[in-house]
């Protein structure tokens, strides 16, 4: 137990990732905030460790899914399922929220001001998000392949691609700091998405939708932070 109390969330996470849905049920933040040992976080909702590492226990019982062992596929396979799943789906759904935010600020914003806030944080996170995508894409990712390559091959990276990663590195973190952090707090001034009983349709919708942003986020951000990232350093 002492060891396992020190293991950061983001850890198990990497291990498993079926653990995540352990920690979402106790509310304990595996994503952007996955950086502090079990016992911490822990201490700070309240939560019996031991209760969590049952919970651990159980679901590392189920036999894996092949198809989602992340942690064991290669990088520049792991880029691609990265960019084919959650870039596309952010690149699909990212305007349709941005609108549909902004119509429900321009409609129920007299009676709802949180959602004219809501909008102009939503505007800010899908305009970061397009830049940081096509930084991974077109920077990133790329100089992650090659070194890859390059490892496969016994041949040491080109220095150019290393620094360009370390230097990704950073910037990337942070970025998921921020994006992670305004998603937050639209679910905070959402009041958790709960519907209130006046707004119409698209306010639900609207809502819907962004829950199923912070639900994608988390997962794109797990995947990178904790098993792409941390790989990518040591090339
Ligand atoms: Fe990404
Ligand atoms: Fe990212």
């Amino acid at each position: 137990m002492p060891d396992s109390a020190n293991k950061t969330i983001g850890e198990f996470v990497a291990e498993d990732y079926r653990t995540a849905a352990v920690f979402e049920r106790h509310g304990i933040d595996f994503c952007c905030g996955g950086q502090v040992p079990l016992a911490q976080a822990c201490r700070e909702k309240g939560v019996d460790p031991e209760q969590i590492l049952s919970g651990i226990e159980a679901v590392k019982n189920e036999p894996v899914k092949r198809g989602e062992n992340y942690a064991a596929w290669e990088l520049p396979f792991l880029a691609d399922y990265i960019v084919n799943t959650h870039h596309v789906w952010l690149k699909e759904n990212d305007p349709t929220i941005t609108a549909y935010t902004r119509k429900i600020a321009q409609v129920h914003g007299a009676h709802h001001p949180e959602v004219i806030e809501i909008a102009t944080l939503f505007e800010k996170i899908a305009t970061d998000m397009d830049a940081h995508l096509r930084e991974e894409e077109e920077v990133f990712f790329p100089a992650v392949k090659r070194a890859a390559t390059a490892r496969k091959a016994g041949q040491m990276p080109a220095p150019e691609d290393r620094e360009t990663i370390k230097k990704c590195l950073e910037q990337l973190r942070r970025e998921h700091e921020e994006v992670g952090e305004a998603i937050h707090k639209i679910r905070h001034l959402a009041n958790d998405y709960a519907i209130p009983s006046d707004v119409c349709n698209t306010f639900m919708v609207t809502y819907q939708k962004l829950q199923e942003f912070e639900e994608d986020l988390h997962k794109h951000v797990h995947l990178e932070n904790n098993i792409f990232f941390p790989k990518a350093a040591q090339l």
